[in-house]
């Protein structure tokens, strides 16, 4: 598939989800959140679920968690409109609870489709719930370094970090998920020092 191919597939997979009834969160929502970014990002982005404002507004990261995001990002020079930012489930959990397994799984076909049209060579996870959707160890030891992981046939560069969302019940994981990004920006920086695609996401 060439690249407008591919972004039109990904148009149509959001419709997709935007429509969808299949999961069991489908009925809760106002909006489904399917995420959003350039079909050729470099860097692919995932969260747990959408909260109560992506739930009205159908973005991902567009509440208080998204605000602590956008501004470590920024710090770490890692610019967001370069980034395919999505979430573990599409669509908010009653409450903001976890997403239990059988949510995940629902959605999961999702979340690999997209990563098949973005194709990117790096995956962030924020958090536990979209860490352990790749590994299983304890975010504790492995947040802020690189696991090669090979997904459904693909590579990726798997860099796994702190929920945002950790930050207001634990203040000093604002400092680990700076590091972190600061981290992952220096990592990609030199795996393409010249790729020629401007600032390196
Ligand atoms: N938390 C998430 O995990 N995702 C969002 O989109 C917003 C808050």
């Amino acid at each position: 598939m060439d690249i407008k191919e591919r972004r039109k597939a990904l148009e149509q997979l959001n419709r997709e989800i935007r429509t969808t009834e299949h999961c069991p969160l489908c009925p809760y929502r106002t909006s489904a959140v399917p995420g959003e970014g350039p079909i050729d990002a470099r860097l692919f982005m995932i969260g747990e679920a959408p909260g109560a404002e992506e739930d009205k507004i159908g973005r991902p990261f567009v509440g208080r968690a998204g605000m602590f995001l956008d501004k470590a990002l920024a710090e770490a020079g890692l610019d967001r409109e370069k980034i395919f930012i999505t979430n573990a489930v599409k669509c908010r959990p009653p409450q903001n609870r976890k997403p239990k397994t059988d949510e995940l799984l629902a959605c999961r076909p999702f979340l690999d489709r997209q990563l098949e049209l973005v194709q990117p060579e790096w995956i962030c996870t924020l958090g536990a719930v979209a860490t352990g959707l790749f590994l299983k160890e304890s975010l504790t030891k492995i947040h802020g370094k690189l696991y090669p992981v090979d997904h459904n046939g693909r590579k990726y560069q798997l860099f796994p970090t702190y929920h945002p969302a950790a930050v207001f019940r634990v203040p000093v994981l604002g400092e680990e998920i700076r590091k972190d990004f600061k981290q992952l920006r220096e990592r990609m920086v030199k795996s393409a020092p010249h790729s020629g695609k401007g600032p390196p996401q």
